[in-house]
């Protein structure tokens, strides 16, 4: 017993009393709002704190969430959506009338953190051919403009989330990185304008997108220890694309005379469902190595200071474009209604939990009648057709948690997904007689019949005397745990 309050206070003394990697101040993530029934903003904000979240990036500057953040202490990253480019480069006004309106606002009312304003969301991306190459730096100098006078050029960076892709390597090898030659000239300004303004540069790595393009790419290469046939680089040896790729960035940056540029990662993280190597499993690894690297303040071999690492994505969205794939709804940590979807330590044992206070919607689902077998099988296929364009059916695929089900269970599933998405009113489970409302859950384990949230009637529950209590009790606790520290590490 002695023994191991001994080896447990040394390593609180190694790792300085309050058990953190130096520059660790917490987590950060994506919180997107593509959802049919998104989780009320409330109830995100004490998500993310509950779980050590402490920086959070939005696409958008949604109200209900900016609100939600206002005292929060959370840093807020702002996005602003690519079709909003155009208009903002026109003319400075309209940037001033953005800042005002979606950044000013926030911070003077509602006392919202916003640290940044991420201007696009991977606007050189090939699939957008250059629809967004001559409007995303006036974009950014009006924004910037914008930002000085409105007083915050100090308090809010800009920054440009760029996709992995705007840069390569002949070679394979990170030290053989440059910037894609049509882009070059561009690149270099936009770099030198973040550099003169305060900025960072952001950059999304998908190791999974990697793995799902290449049939040929090694699996422990997309984690990160593929120490049975790494990458040597000249004297650093990779053994994980997510280094390597963020190191061909680097060296990119440093042939351009800007190797000291800060760099954030704005994008990172691994989908659970819709795809044979979106899992649970894959997830798990992945993210729990990640947020190990994060808590650790771990670098990569070319930049050793630790960048700012987004996770991608908090909760999972069910609304957005599955153009990428049926996995890109499935990318949360959390599910739709904010519960785990896997365990994962997020820092020195603190446990992975779940959003508190969700409302859902009756105990019921909607299935196929057993007495539709004999139906026209086109009837059925259109109703299918009609349930999954207005649910979601991205987890029916091959290789997806629902992907073996029988063709009964199938129907059920697309109507249940219609049903729940339609707030579970009225004649919504009819689909020509062919399905029917049942109150016994229809799930077949890996596959769930979800219930859908009610957001009508939500609200965090009210905490306030539990979690001041608690603070004050944590407050104690590492008071107490520092004067022992102290104590001990003293005698050491
Ligand atoms: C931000 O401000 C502009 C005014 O320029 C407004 O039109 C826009 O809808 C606002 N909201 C978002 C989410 O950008
Ligand atoms: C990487 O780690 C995983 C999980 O810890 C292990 O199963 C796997 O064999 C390791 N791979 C290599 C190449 O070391
Ligand atoms: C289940 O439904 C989906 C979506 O309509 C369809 O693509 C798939 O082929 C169906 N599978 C079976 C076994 O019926
Ligand atoms: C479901 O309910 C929410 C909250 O009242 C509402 O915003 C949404 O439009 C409803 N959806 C449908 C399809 O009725």
């Amino acid at each position: 017993m002695g023994q191991i309050h001994w080896s447990l206070l040394s390593l609180l003394c190694l790792l300085g009393y309050g058990g953190l990697a130096e520059g660790f101040s917490g987590l950060a993530c994506n919180w997107g709002l593509q959802s049919t029934h998104p989780l009320p903003a409330d109830i995100v904000v004490r998500l993310l704190k509950d779980n050590g979240f402490n920086k959070v990036k939005l696409f958008e500057a949604d109200p209900g969430a900016l609100k939600a953040l206002g005292r929060s202490g959370i840093q807020v990253m702002v996005g602003i959506p690519n079709y909003m480019l155009a208009s903002l480069a026109s003319a400075v006004g309209n940037a001033e009338a953005w800042v005002q309106q979606n950044v000013s606002k926030y911070i003077s009312s509602y006392g919202t953190d916003i640290r940044s304003v991420a201007i696009g969301n991977e606007p050189f991306l090939q699939d957008y051919k250059d629809q967004f190459v001559s409007t995303i730096f006036p974009a950014l100098q009006n924004i910037e403009a914008a930002l000085i006078k409105a007083g915050l050029g100090k308090q809010v960076k800009v920054t440009i989330p760029l996709n992995a892709d705007v840069y390569q390597t002949d070679s394979g090898l990170p030290s053989g990185g440059y910037f894609r030659p049509e882009l070059q000239n561009l690149m270099m300004n936009i770099i030198k304008f973040l550099q003169d303004n305060g900025g960072f540069l952001t950059i999304n790595i998908y190791p999974f997108l990697s793995m799902q393009a290449d049939p040929s790419f090694p699996k422990e290469y997309a984690f990160f220890n593929n120490t049975a046939k790494p990458l040597v680089d000249g004297s650093i040896v990779y053994t994980n694309v997510y280094d390597a790729n963020f190191d061909t960035l680097i060296s990119a940056l440093e042939k351009n005379g800007f190797g000291r540029m800060p760099v954030v990662i704005g994008e990172v993280g691994w989908p659970t469902d819709g795809d044979p190597g979106a899992n649970v499993e894959n997830a798990k690894r992945f993210n729990q190595a990640l947020l190990d690297r994060i808590v650790q303040g771990q670098g990569s071999p070319r930049r050793r200071t630790p960048p700012d690492v987004y996770i991608f994505s908090l909760i999972d969205e069910d609304h957005k474009s599955t153009l990428p794939g049926n996995f890109e709804r499935h990318w949360g940590i959390f599910k739709y209604d904010g519960s785990i979807k896997y365990p994962l330590d997020m820092g020195n044992g603190r446990p992975i939990v779940p959003a508190k206070g969700v409302k859902y919607l009756a105990k019921k689902w909607c299935v196929m009648s057993p007495s539709a077998g004999v139906s026209d099988p086109n009837t059925l296929a259109q109703s299918i057709t009609y349930a999954c364009e207005n649910g979601d059916c991205t987890s029916l695929g091959y290789g997806s948690s629902c992907g073996n089900l029988d063709a009964q269970s199938n129907a059920s599933y697309a109507f249940n997904t219609y049903f729940q998405t339609t707030n579970q009113s009225k004649g919504a489970c009819s689909f020509n007689n062919l399905a029917v409302i049942t109150t016994v859950d229809p799930s077949k384990p890996p596959c769930r019949f979800e219930i859908m949230i009610d957001t009508r009637k939500q609200k965090a529950s009210p905490s306030v005397y539990r979690s001041s209590a608690a603070k004050i009790e944590a407050m104690f606790a590492s008071l107490i745990l520092g004067i022992v520290g102290l104590v001990i590490c003293g005698v050491h």
